[in-house]
This record gives structure tokens, sequence and C-alpha cells, in this order.
């Protein structure tokens, strides 16, 4: 793992855009993203260039289950504020979170992520050391599931709901067998309620108990921090 210390969140979004258009200079033409408020300061960047990504794919880690495009709170919606609507992209994946059968929108994601596989793919870490929503204890061989989420990630992520029975309890996430897959992986982290899952995601055991520890076995990793994010290393 190669690890960049950053003054704050808007220098991790700089960087981690200049290694976007490192890969992307590089034949890149698929990027895996990730929602939260991790990657803003990267899609601020990106909105805010002159580069053209109309030729570029992007596939979503995750979608809460019961929220389409339509929710203000649903990740697809988030996507579209955040990036495609001032960035457009020639296709943009996210599963669809109202799907009548979630199996099926299971395998249709797998097949998705099968005929574009992820060049580089953007990820954010749970306080609990989950990636896309793989919460701890997920296989590392996982494909797209539905998956339960734990109290730490409803409370975390209550902030952008009325309240916290508002927040959905399961969401249909990217395996932790298929982000291994993508060529090259950047982890952003920003804040200290994060120091405690990079420190274990470093400098710990390989274990499904923090999934993200799984990224130790990957050959391509960068993890971008601030000083409060490194705060425990
Ligand atoms: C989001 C995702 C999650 C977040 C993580 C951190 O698509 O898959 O793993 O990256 O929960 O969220 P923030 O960035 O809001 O702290």
């Amino acid at each position: 793992m190669e690890i960049i210390r950053v003054k704050d969140a808007v220098q991790g979004g700089k960087k981690a855009f200049e290694l976007i258009q490192e890969g992307m200079e590089k034949g890149a033409k698929v990027l895996g993203l990730a929602t939260g408020s991790t990657p803003e300061t990267l899609y601020a960047e990106m909105t805010a260039s002159d580069i053209d990504f109309s030729h570029m794919t992007s596939v979503n880690l995750d979608e809460y289950v019961g929220l389409g495009g339509s929710d203000d709170q649903s990740y697809r919606h988030f996507m579209d504020v955040h990036l495609f609507d001032k960035k457009p992209f020639a296709e943009t994946f996210v599963p669809n979170g109202k799907a009548s059968d979630l199996k099926e929108e299971c395998q249709r994601y797998d097949d998705v992520i099968a005929s574009h596989p992820v060049d580089i793919q953007i990820l954010g870490i749970g306080q609990n050391g989950h990636i896309g929503f793989n919460e701890p204890g997920a296989s590392f061989e996982g494909t797209t599931s539905v998956v339960d989420l734990t109290e730490s990630t409803i409370n975390a992520n209550k902030r952008y709901f009325d309240k916290v029975e508002d927040v959905p309890t399961t969401a249909i996430s990217m395996g932790i067998g298929s982000i291994m897959r993508s060529k090259k992986i950047i982890l952003m982290a920003f804040g200290e309620v994060k120091a405690g899952a990079i420190q274990k995601m470093i400098e710990g055991p390989i274990t499904n108990e923090l999934p993200a520890s799984v990224l130790q076995n990957h050959n391509d990793v960068v993890v971008i921090i601030d000083e409060a994010a490194a705060s425990k290393l």
C-alpha cells in the first residue's frame, strides 16, 4: 500500500484527481465510484476541471434498498448531483435499489461489473472498516449481494436523513471479491473518526472483522489520508 498524507480533504480530493488523470492518460476507461462525504472533494475537482469524461464509464459500489433516482437520499441521486449532471459520462451504473427482484438485480449488477472491469476504484471506509457496504464478517470472495447495515453504519449515515428510523437498514453492495479485481484502488479517509479503522487496515491483521484489511493483499492500492485519519498510525 502506498500511503499519501495530505493536509485536509480538499488536498486529498486534488491528489485523488491527479491519480485519476494519470490513469486516464494511460488508458483507464472505467471508474468505480463511491458515495458519502469522503469523495465529495474529488468530485468537486472533477466537475471544476476541463477534463472530458464523456468516453468514460462508471460503476458505483452500492445503493440503499428501497431508494431510487427520484429519492433525494439515494446514491443514484447523490451521484447525479455531485458529478454526472455536471460531467456527463458515456454510461453510469448504480445498483437499482427499487428492483422488484433483488436477487436478480444482484446478478444483473455482477454482469455489469464483468462486462465493465474497473480500472480505478475509489473507496471510502466505514468507522467499522467496511468498504462498499461490506460490513465486518463479509466474505473476501463476495460478489454483489443484499446486505444488512450495522448499527454503526446506520448511525454514521443518519445525518443525511430526517430521523434515524428513515435510514434504510439494507443495501445492495458490490462484493469484496469484485472490489479486489479492480486494477487500481484509491481509498480516501478524512477525519479522526476514521483513525481507528485506518490504523487497523494498514497495521492490523488481514481479517474479515475489518473488511478493508483485505486491501493489504492488493498490489496497487493508494491510501490518501489527512492528519486526523493518520493520527493512530
Ligand atoms: C459509499 C460506501 C461506503 C462509504 C463509507 C464512508 O458508497 O460504499 O463504504 O465510503 O461508509 O462514508 P463517508 O465517506 O460518508 O464517511
